[in-house]
C-alpha cells in the first residue's frame, strides 16, 4: 500500500484536513500542523520564503505535505484494515513472520528521476525544491523529519530505520544516526561511506516498521510486507531496493565527514543537544510525477506513537513469559517512550510484580510500569489512576529498582559520555491484591441507557 492509499481512506473517512490556503514551509506549516495534531493534515499549496538564503529556502516545486499520517491508533488500523483492538496481534504477527517482498522490474517511486544533481541549477534535482520544513526559531536549518534510511550491512543485509536529516547544503543533509544501533554499526564498517536510500512518503506500514528493532539480520521490509504488500524497485544509482510505492526517494551514500547536528526538538518535547554527526551526499533523487512530501512534527502525536507502539508487542512477549498478559499500552503521557501500563489476568499471588519484572526486559528504555487487572481500559489515564487509588497500597505493591541502565532521551537521568545512561525504575502493581473479594474492588457501573430518547422528547 501507499501513502496516497492512505490520504484517500482519511479522507472518506472524514479525518483528513486539507488546507488550500497558501503556507510557507519555514515556521508556519510546523505551527499549523501543531495545532491541529492527532489529524492528517494534507497542505496542498506550499510556498517557499524568498528572504531565506539557498539551501534554507525550500518548497520551490510546489509540492503538496502531509502531516500526522500517523498520529491516532485509528488510522494504523484503518490502513492496515484490522480493528483497533488488534493492531497489537498485527504487530506481534509481522514480527514474528515476516514475508519477503516481491521486486519488480518498475515503480511509482521513479516516475521521474534526476540524476542532474547541480547546485547551481535550482530546478534539478536540489533538495530545496522539497517543502522541507523549519519547525522552531532555533533550529539552524530545514529537517527532512519522516525519512526513512535503507542501508544494507555486510554482516547481517538490509536495515530500514528513521534518521532526522538537517539540509547542509543543496545536495547535502546531516543525519542524525544514535549509537550502537543498525545504522551506524554498518556505517562504521565503511571506509568510502554507506550507500543509502531515504525513502520519503511512505505506507504507514513502511513507518511501523522502520520504527522497530527486530533482533539482527530480520529485514524490516519483511515486516513491512507481512503488515501490508510492499513491493520494491531496484534503485538508479546504489544497490538497494525501496517500496515502489514511495513518493521521493534520496539516493545517497553516507560519508565520513562530520559536522554539527541540532540542536532539535526530541520525543521527549525538550531539546536534544548539538552533536557532531555524518553527512549524507545525494546523487540522486527519484519521485513520483505527482509527488507527495511528508513531514512529521518531532515530539508530537505521530513520532510518539511510532517510537511507542513497537515496543509494545515486544513488552507483551516478555511478559506473556511470566504470566497471562491481556494488553500493553505505552502511554504518550511518558513520551511514548518511558512509562508502560500492562493489563493481565492474575492466577497467582506474585503475578503482578514478575510482569513488571518482565515489562522492563522487555523494553529496556521503560522507566514506569503499572500493571493492572483487564477489568481496567489501559488507554484510558483516568481509569488506571483509579486503579492505583482503589487497589495499590506502597508499602506492599511498589517495585523500585535503583541505579538500571535508562535511556538517553530522559533528561534526569544520569549521563555520562561514552558510558550507557543509568536511572531508577519504578513499577506499581495495581492489580487486585491475591485472595481478595473481587466484587469489593470492581467498579460498580450505571446501567446504559440511549439519552437521545430522553433529550429528543
Ligand atoms: C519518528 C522517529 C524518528 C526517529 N529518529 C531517529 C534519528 O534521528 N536517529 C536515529 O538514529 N534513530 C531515530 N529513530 C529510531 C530508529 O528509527 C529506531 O530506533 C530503529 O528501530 C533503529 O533500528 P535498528 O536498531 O535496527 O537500526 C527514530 C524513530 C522514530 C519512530
Amino acid at each position: 500500500m501507499s501513502l496516497r492509499h492512505f490520504i484517500e481512506q482519511a479522507r472518506q473517512a472524514g479525518y483528513l484536513i486539507e488546507i488550500h490556503r497558501e503556507v510557507s514551509p519555514h515556521l508556519e506549516l510546523a505551527r499549523v500542523a501543531a495545532a491541529l495534531d492527532g489529524k492528517p493534515v494534507l497542505f496542498h499549496l506550499v510556498t517557499p520564503t524568498p528572504a531565506l538564503p539557498r539551501p534554507f529556502r525550500t518548497g520551490e516545486g510546489a509540492i503538496p505535505v502531509l502531516v500526522g499520517a500517523g498520529s491516532a491508533r485509528e488510522y494504523y488500523a484503518l490502513d492496515l484494515g484490522v480493528p483497533t483492538e488488534k493492531l497489537l496481534s498485527t504487530l506481534t504477527d509481522a514480527l514474528a513472520h515476516p514475508r519477503t517482498p516481491e521486486v519488480m522490474a518498475s515503480g511509482p517511486c521513479q516516475e521521474i528521476v534526476e540524476h542532474d544533481v547541480d547546485p547551481s541549477t535550482l530546478l534539478r534535482a536540489n533538495l530545496g525544491r522539497l517543502p522541507i520544513l523549519t519547525h522552531l526559531p532555533t533550529d539552524r536549518a530545514p529537517y527532512i523529519t519522516a525519512g526513512v534510511a535503507i542501508i544494507r550491512d555486510p554482516d547481517h543485509g538490509r536495515n530500514v530505520s528513521f534518521h532526522r536529516l538537517m539540509v547542509t547544503g543543496p545536495r547535502t543533509v546531516a543525519a542524525r544516526i544514535v549509537e550502537g544501533r543498525g545504522t551506524d554499526t554498518a556505517w562504521r564498517k565503511t571506509q568510502d561511506g554507506l550507500p543509502v536510500a531515504i525513502c520519503i512518503g511512505n505506507s504507514l506500514a513502511v513507518l511501523l516498521a522502520a520504527s522497530m528493532s527486530p533482533p539482527k539480520g530480520v529485514d524490516e521490509l519483511g515486516i513491512a510486507n507481512a503488515m501490508s504488500p510492499t513491493p520494491l524497485v531496484q534503485c538508479k544509482t546504489i544497490d538497494l531496493q525501496v517500496p515502489a510505492e514511495t513518493e521521493i526517494v534520496l539516493e545517497g551514500h553516507i560519508t565520513h565527514t562530520l559536522t554539527d547536528e541540532g540542536p532539535f526538538l526530541d520525543l521527549t518535547e525538550t531539546m536534544d543537544y548539538v552533536r557532531q554527526q555524518p553527512i549524507i551526499e545525494i546523487d540522486c533523487i527519484t519521485h513520483r510525477q505527482d509527488a507527495i512530501y511528508q513531514a512529521l512534527l518531532p515530539g508530537k502525536l505521530e513520532h510518539k506513537l511510532l517510537m511507542g507502539m513497537p515496543k509494545e508487542p515486544t513488552i507483551y512477549a516478555a511478559v506473556s513469559e511470566v504470566c497471562e498478559c491481556r494488553d500493553v499500552a505505552i502511554t504518550p503521557g511518558g513520551t511514548s517512550w518511558l512509562h508502560a501500563v500492562v493489563s493481565i489476568v492474575k492466577r497467582g499471588p506474585d503475578d503482578g510484580r514478575k510482569a513488571i519484572e518482565a515489562a522492563f526486559k522487555g523494553h529496556g528504555s521503560l522507566k514506569h510500569v503499572v500493571v493492572v487487572d483487564d477489568d481496567i481500559n489501559l488507554h484510558d489515564p483516568a481509569e488506571v489512576e483509579w486503579a492505583i487509588a482503589t487497589r495499590f497500597q506502597a508499602d506492599r505493591d511498589l517495585v523500585v529498582l535503583a541505579d538500571q541502565p535508562g535511556s538517553s532521551l530522559d533528561p534526569s537521568a544520569a549521563h555520562v559520555p561514552g558510558q550507557k545512561t543509568r536511572t531508577a525504575k519504578m513499577g506499581l502493581d495495581a492489580t487486585i491484591p491475591w485472595g481478595a473479594k473481587r466484587q469489593e474492588y470492581e467498579k460498580v457501573r450505571y446501567e446504559g441507557v440511549d439519552v437521545r430518547e430522553y433529550r429528543s422528547a
